[in-house]
């Protein structure tokens, strides 16, 4: 059994390079060992994050995770079961759409659709897929 969950947060002061480079060092080493893979996108002081694996591994990194210093303000936008990964050769992806020209309308419209309800949930995950992909 697979299970989805995205949250989003707010930074506590602006992450540098360096320091999401340090939280992905240590997430690819956790996450891999425990087959849960994703993505953390990070824009302006905003936090978006995917993680997919076990039911068990899913629960246990977003309790650790939520109780990060580095941001607040956590909130789970979605928690399903899948059928199979949205990342499955990601460990934990970074994506900064600002590093890439143009994507800055896609990423407006993630946040946009970061409102609960389970169809926005279902298209929030679509979108933060659609804009890792591109
Ligand atoms: C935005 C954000 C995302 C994070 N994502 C992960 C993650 O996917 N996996 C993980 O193991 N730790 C992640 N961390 C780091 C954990 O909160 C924690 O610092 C790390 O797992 C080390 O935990 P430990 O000090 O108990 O060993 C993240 C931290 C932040 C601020």
């Amino acid at each position: 059994m697979l299970t989805q969950l995205v949250y989003a947060s707010s930074a506590v002061g602006a992450l540098s390079g360096d320091d999401l480079a340090q939280i992905l060092r240590a997430s690819r080493a956790r996450n891999g060992a425990a087959a849960v893979t994703g993505a953390l996108l990070y824009h302006e002081g905003n936090i978006m994050q995917v993680l997919e694996g076990s039911p068990e591994a899913v629960e246990a990194v977003y309790t650790r995770v939520e109780a990060d210093p580095r941001h607040r303000g956590v909130i789970m936008l979605y928690r399903a079961s899948a059928e199979e990964r949205a990342f499955p050769d990601w460990s934990m992806g970074l994506v900064r759409p600002e590093d890439v020209a143009g994507e800055r309308d896609g990423v407006h419209s993630l946040f946009d659709v970061a409102v609960p309800g389970p169809d926005r949930a279902r298209r929030l995950l679509h979108a933060f897929r659609a804009l890792v992909s591109r």
